[in-house]
């Protein structure tokens, strides 16, 4: 992501012919162009909600932070710490919007933090969910959908096969709304906090920006909106795109995948990760998508065809690159505050929590990486190890398992070999 003023200067440029038209003109200008359509095509400055019609006078701080941040003109990312948090149903906690948010963000650190210090199974489907709340929107849909909470609130939504695996998550948001309504959460706020206190959780996990006051839905979110990991990269650009989400945004934000264990693309393979780290929001995701890649890693069909896109393989790559993980954490936080905000239309009303969310870990390797390693390099599937790693827990029990299965696969080349049968 990079502020870009290309198209200022693009139409100054239209007004040069006519002064200084000269042999070779056309094609300079041609240049000029496709440079422009290279740059202002990948970053996503469009404005969002209610930020679209109020004028700069009009914004509150959260307002103008919120601008910036989505322009490119501000950082995604906050340390901000909370000092002296009020104990909770006391009045000082209740004269404090984010207090109570801070009682949320302990209870869901709890159960999104394994063992390990790897994040679990539930810190994964929150981002999703917050994902999948968020993007149920488009340009033309307006104010219906979006991060509204209607995936929880409306049980229409559930049903559908692209929100599969989302089930245990849903019961548990609404155990926590249950829990916390009553000091004024909304579903819609919880989604998205859920799903920042999980990104941060994830060691290596950026701090993102956290507001609250979202209203809640329970109309489901219009059909048909969500991407599927058969579809193709100029669907799934064009789909992104709608969602005021660009080409780098969209590069920055699937690198989500990074923590991910898929069960339902191939159910054979199911709790194979999506990079050699599950459970840390590293940038191996980036690196083993271009590859090369261990047996166990399984890359979606899409993320390969989107990661050789033109409009998507150098932001890609970059990440995967030296600095990588820095400029991830940047560009994620950025979009990802786009994102919660899709279908939003009170952004100028809303509070900043980020205060209240845990600490990000900003150097981690597991104790039991090395045993994550091993697994990852072997061909045969054994459940008993993705199972441990959905939940955070350490490996490492499991060595003499998977030594075993190791020992038995090179055993059996070296029988393979000597027999002479392959
Ligand atoms: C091209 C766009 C995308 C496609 C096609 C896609 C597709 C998928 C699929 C098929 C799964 C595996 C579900 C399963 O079998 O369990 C998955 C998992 C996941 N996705 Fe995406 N996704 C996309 C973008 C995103 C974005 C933008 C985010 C977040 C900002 C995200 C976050 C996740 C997470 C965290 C998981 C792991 C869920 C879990 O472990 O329960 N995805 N995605
Ligand atoms: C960018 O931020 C600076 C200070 O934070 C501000 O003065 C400037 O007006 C902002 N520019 C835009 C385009 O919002
Ligand atoms: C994905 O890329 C492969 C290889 O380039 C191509 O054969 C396939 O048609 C693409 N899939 C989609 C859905 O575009
Ligand atoms: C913003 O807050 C003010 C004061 O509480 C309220 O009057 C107004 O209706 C709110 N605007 C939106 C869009 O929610
Ligand atoms: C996580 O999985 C392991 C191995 O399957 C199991 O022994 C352990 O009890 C699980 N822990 C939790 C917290 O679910």
């Amino acid at each position: 992501m990079r502020f870009s003023s290309t198209a200022a200067a693009l139409a100054g440029a239209a007004f040069l012919p006519s002064v200084l038209g000269y042999p070779g003109m056309d094609k300079l200008l041609g240049e000029l162009q496709d440079k422009a359509k290279r740059q202002d095509c990948c970053d996503s400055t469009e404005l969002i909600g209610d930020l679209i019609t109020l004028s700069d006078s009009q914004l509150s701080p959260v307002g103008h932070l919120v601008k910036n941040i989505i322009v490119g003109n501000a950082s995604g990312e906050s340390n901000e710490d909370y000092y002296n948090v009020p104990l909770l149903n006391t009045a000082s906690c209740a004269a404090d919007t984010c207090c109570i948010w801070q009682y949320i963000a302990n209870t869901m650190e709890a159960s999104f933090r394994g063992a390990s210090g790897r994040c679990t199974n539930a810190a994964r489907a929150a981002v999703r969910l917050g994902f999948h709340d968020a993007a149920g929107w488009s340009k033309s849909t307006g104010p219906l959908g979006g991060a509204d909470g209607s995936i929880v609130l409306a049980p229409s939504e559930i049903l559908r096969p692209k929100n599969n695996g989302l089930q245990e998550i849903i019961q548990q948001m609404q155990i926590w709304y249950n829990q916390y309504h009553g000091y004024g959460v909304s579903m819609a706020d919880l989604i998205q906090f859920g799903a920042t206190v999980a990104t941060v959780v994830c060691p290596l996990g950026p701090r993102i920006h956290s507001f609250v006051g979202r209203y809640d839905s329970s109309i489901p979110a219009p059909d048909g909106l969500l991407p599927g990991p058969f579809d193709s990269a100029d669907f799934l650009i064009d789909l992104f795109r709608d969602k005021t989400i660009q080409p780098h945004g969209l590069t920055a934000l699937l690198g989500a995948h990074s923590t991910s264990q898929q069960r339902f693309v191939d159910t054979s393979r199911a709790g194979d990760p999506q990079d050699g780290t599950p459970g840390v929001w590293d940038v191996l995701y980036y690196k083993q998508t271009l590859g090369p890649k261990p047996p166990r890693v399984f890359t979606f069909q899409s993320d390969i065809n989107l990661s050789e896109d033109p409009r998507i393989y150098p932001e890609f790559a970059a990440f995967a690159g030296p600095g990588g993980q820095q400029h991830w954490n940047e560009d994620y936080a950025r979009e990802y505050v786009r994102l919660s905000l899709l279908g939003v239309y009170n952004i100028n009303n809303l509070t900043d929590c980020t205060k209240t969310l845990p600490n990000a870990i900003t150097t981690y390797v597991a104790a039991d990486q090395w045993i994550v390693d091993l697994w990852v390099g072997t061909t045969i599937h054994l459940q008993a190890v993705a199972d441990a790693l959905l939940n955070g827990s350490l490996i490492t029990n499991l060595l003499s398992l998977i030594l075993g299965i190791l020992l038995k696969v090179k055993r059996t080349v070296v029988e393979t070999v000597a027999t002479g049968s392959a």
